[in-house]
């Protein structure tokens, strides 16, 4: 029996008994109304969750994998396959065994490596003793982690929550709260500029500031009070921040997902200065290239500039746990009072330690200056690649990418299914463009091994 057919018998056969009773509800239903199919049928989940849980513990293939994923997931992304069960360092293995080398690192997610075990005994220790108080209450590991970040980035306060996008939203309620309350912008009038290209995720807010179509088209009406200029524009940003309405521009100091844009030498000084002269807040949005992705602890560190805000996450728990954080002064922070903005996990005890021992990971191991080698050396392995081939290779510390000048032969996707079976995952972002952005724990020979993977796949097309 082939795999797939496997499966789906393997999930049935638990519901048979139930079939004659489904289908005489089906045929009731048949003369509802659509609304009310849709919640009588979300009553008959319960069961079936229940069957395949109980074959969740059986090892499956990897075509096993991909069809329980497809029958009962979301079909919100389009992964490269292979099924993966295990990480430790610069390497994660599939089902079958085999060994790859992590080269999208959950999207700079995994800077200090998988299951790095610092972080894994810190996870380990606080959860067996406390999980969650919410902010209802104290407790006793948030302000340790609250001092600890504040003193690294070198700011007044932290607001904690999960995901970076969250940490998105609050830097643009801070915003607007400081524009009302300090800058004296008219209620309800303030803006937030943004660059063409940016992703800061997939809120209702972070898709209205969006140029992708794919991310913001069939989910409109969208948030009002966002204005865009294109990335690295000075003469357009100092244009756009005229507007006495303009309470803060957001921006990635380098832009991940649109492909590893690197804005030219000196923009993020610019930016510095016109939001100064503007009374306009700078937010850096350093969720993915923050926490040593580029070979400073922040990326803004290349310039030695400091933004009003700093966004970070995903590196903020070396991949275990989500974590998120806004740090900035008082004069904006003190804007929000209790109450008025907040979650129930953002800052409990267990990514509290989490977040500290991840921090105290990049600074013990120094993985910035490691970054910055390895970035350097992966980069003049890859210029070597042909430039018929490969015409542009780009990036600063280990946030990587090459763009691949597709023909009928061979496309990003190609290359990334090929790099899968020579042993390298990688994922292309936006087309022609591969990101490449190992675990920042990645060695000279390691750094070699991989560029000679990349090359002998390059070559093999
Ligand atoms: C720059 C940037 N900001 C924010 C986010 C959103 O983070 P999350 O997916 O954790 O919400 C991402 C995710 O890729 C990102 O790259």
């Amino acid at each position: 029996m082939p795999c797939c057919t496997r499966l789906v018998a393997l999930f049935t056969s638990d519901i048979k008994p139930m079939r004659g009773m489904i289908s005489k509800l089906h045929c009731r239903l048949r003369s509802a109304t659509p609304a009310l199919r849709r919640a009588v049928h979300s009553g008959t989940r319960p069961a079936s969750t229940a069957a395949s849980k109980l074959k969740a513990d059986l090892p499956l293939t990897a075509e096993e994998v991909y069809a329980r994923e497809e029958r009962y997931g979301a079909h919100n992304y389009h992964p490269l396959p292979v099924a993966l069960e295990k990480g430790e360092g610069l390497y994660v293995w599939d089902v079958d065994g085999n060994r790859y080398f992590d080269f999208l690192s959950a999207y700079s997610a995994v800077n200090q490596g998988h299951c790095h075990p610092k972080i894994i005994a810190a996870l380990n220790a606080q959860a067996s003793k406390l999980t969650l108080t919410s902010r209802a209450f104290y407790n006793d590991v948030l302000g340790a982690y609250e001092e600890y970040i504040t003193s690294l980035f070198g700011y007044n306060k932290v607001l904690p929550m999960n995901t970076g996008v969250e940490g998105g939203e609050t830097a643009c309620k801070l915003a607007r709260k400081w524009a009302y309350t300090v800058k004296g912008v008219p209620k309800n009038q303030a803006k937030i500029i943004f660059a063409n290209g940016n992703f800061w995720g997939r809120t209702m807010a972070a898709i209205s500031s969006s140029t992708d179509p794919s991310s913001y088209e069939g989910f409109g009406p969208y948030m009002p009070g966002f204005g865009l200029v294109p990335y690295n524009d000075i003469a357009a940003l100092e244009n756009a921040l005229q507007d006495p309405d303009v309470a803060a521009f957001m921006v990635e100091p380098i832009q991940g997902e649109a492909g590893v844009v690197v804005p030219d030498p000196g923009y993020l000084t610019a930016v510095r200065q016109l939001c100064t002269k503007n009374n306009v807040l700078f937010i850096a949005d350093e969720v993915q290239t923050g926490l040593c992705r580029t070979g400073r602890r922040l990326a803004v560190d290349h310039e030695g500039v400091r933004p009003d805000m700093v966004i970070l996450g995903k590196a903020l728990s070396g991949g275990v746990y989500p974590v998120s954080a806004v740090l900035c002064d008082d004069e904006v922070m003190l804007t929000i009072k209790p109450g008025e903005h907040g979650s129930t996990y953002g800052g409990n005890p267990l990514a509290c330690r989490v977040a500290m021992a991840s921090l105290e990971v990049l600074e013990e191991e120094k993985l910035a200056e490691n970054a910055e080698k390895m970035g350097q050396l992966l980069r003049a392995e890859l210029l070597k690649l042909p430039k018929d081939i490969v015409p542009i290779v780009r990036g600063k510390g280990l946030l990587n990418a090459i763009v691949i000048k597709e023909t009928k032969d061979y496309d990003a996707w190609r290359v990334c299914m090929r790099l899968r079976d020579n042993g390298l995952l990688a994922k292309p972002t936006h087309g022609d463009i591969i990101r490449l952005a190992p675990p920042l724990i990645i060695k000279d020979h390691e750094v070699r091994e991989c560029a000679d993977i990349i090359q002998r796949t390059i070559m093999s097309f």
